[in-house]
């Protein structure tokens, strides 16, 4: 039980923090008690139902009490020693990251989240390859630093910039709902002239999500993720697969390059990889990017890397993911998933496209069905989203609406009924947006 009323947590928080992406005084926190497995309570008593996750994160659901007792167990055995000491779970993790991890990719640097993860991965590549330039796609987020927030595609970069000197953004096969999805040779077309017009030896790295978060749920065309690997390996350039909302379990497997077979030279994650119990991210790579440090240094360091806590919980939650054969009942749900956005384009006019891979999915909602038009414009809102997203808590189903989309990215542990319960508040929430569709 809170000592604080929901008011006075609420009034606390705004007063005395500062909060992300909004101006201060549009903030409208919940105020949350607990949460266990996919749903949370605040503390006047309200449930929700937790159908992003929190930020795609929270995969193994709220509240794992396997997870806790592992935090727990090394906070008394050992919460913290100097990153240049050796540690069992320090070994042991190592060791299971070696395994899960595709192709020769066998080691990991830890940070403390997935914006860290990748700031380590573009520096590493840097001091490899001996090049300066970094390619990043336009629809995109790796993160909110000085590096990460350049690399970043999408508008949040936009107020950040000049920022980082040489990020080069190359543009999606998806260029919005109202036009179609370039096919996987045209997409690579463009990316390779982009390569040629840099030039191609002053590139050190294409950092991309295998599979795109925040930006729409897109799932690459055929082909697109192994010719991106195909052009990265001809001009010498290294592939960075941010996985830090793609990875562990969210699209059914452990990465999701491993859908297409494609090992890239480093893996950045986060989120899952403690489904955000503990803050850890990591980059995950193989022999062509630290053998280059035997006899070299490495400078980069993190107080925090290898904080034996994210540790325990990242091993805690790997073992769990094994144990409860969690991808597999992802990729089960996902289909269920599919079935609950289909039926909703059927029936709502205002559900224009729907994607999913596992438990990632979104819907996009539209003003004409003919046209595509979409329901609020490209980083913009209208009065048809906010009622939507007004409906959805008001019936407590927490998810994220952005733009034209709602996201459906709920716990990995979610069952049948959890998702009929969520899609039943959507579809109720369709027929506000409906009303506008001409
Ligand atoms: C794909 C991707 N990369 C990087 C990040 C940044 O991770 P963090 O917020 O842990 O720094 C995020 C966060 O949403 C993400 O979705």
């Amino acid at each position: 039980m809170s000592e604080l009323t929901a008011q006075e947590i609420v009034d606390l928080c705004i007063r005395h923090t500062l909060y992300d992406w909004q101006a201060q005084n549009a903030v409208k926190p919940i105020p949350v008690e607990t949460a266990k497995g996919c749903e949370f309570f605040t503390v006047d008593g309200k449930r929700y139902l937790d159908f992003n996750s929190q930020l795609m994160g929270v995969n193994i659901g709220h509240g794992d009490p396997r997870i806790i007792q592992a935090i727990k167990d090394q906070a008394d055995q050992l919460a913290y020693i100097t990153p240049f000491a050796a540690t069992e779970i320090r070994a042991k993790l190592g060791k299971k990251m070696a395994e899960i991890m595709p192709g020769d990719l066998d080691k990991v640097f830890f940070t403390l989240g997935g914006a860290e993860a990748n700031e380590n991965a573009i520096r590493l590549a840097r001091m490899v390859t001996g090049r300066q330039k970094i390619l990043a796609r336009y629809r995109s987020y790796h993160g909110a630093t000085f590096a990460t927030i350049t690399l970043t595609g999408d508008p949040r970069r936009w107020a950040n910039e000049p920022g980082m000197p040489g990020v080069v953004h190359v543009l999606d096969p998806y260029h919005g709902p109202q036009r179609p999805v370039d096919d996987g040779a045209t997409a690579l077309q463009y990316l390779e002239e982009t390569i040629m017009l840099e030039g191609p030896s002053t590139i050190a790295a294409f950092i991309l999500e295998p599979v795109t978060g925040t930006n729409g749920i897109l799932i690459p065309p055929d082909g697109y993720l192994e010719g991106v690997r195909e052009l990265c390996t001809r001009y010498g350039i290294l592939m960075i697969a941010d996985e830090v909302m793609s990875g562990f379990g969210r699209t059914g497997e452990w990465f999701a390059v491993n859908h297409w077979g494609v090992v890239p030279d480093m893996i950045t994650m986060a989120k899952g990889l403690t489904s955000s119990y503990v803050p850890l991210g990591a980059v995950g790579m193989g022999p062509k990017i630290y053998d280059a440090f035997a006899d070299r240094v490495y400078f980069g360091g993190l107080t925090y890397n290898s904080h034996p806590l994210g540790l325990a919980a990242a091993l805690a939650m790997i073992e769990a993911y094994e144990e409860d054969n969690t991808f597999e009942h992802v990729r089960k749900m996902g289909e269920v998933m599919r079935r609950h956005h289909l039926e909703l384009q059927e029936k709502h006019p205002s559900v224009g496209l729907v994607r999913n891979i596992g438990l990632f999915g979104l819907l996009e909602l539209v003003r004409d069905r003919q046209t595509l038009e979409p329901m609020a414009p490209f980083n913009g809102n209208s009065d048809e989203m906010k009622a939507v997203a007004k409906y959805l808590d008001d019936h407590g189903l927490f998810t994220f609406v952005r733009w034209n989309n709602i996201m459906t990215n709920p716990p990995l542990i979610i069952t049948e009924e959890q998702l009929a319960e969520g899609f039943g508040i959507i579809d109720g929430a369709l027929d506000i947006a409906d009303q506008a569709v001409v």
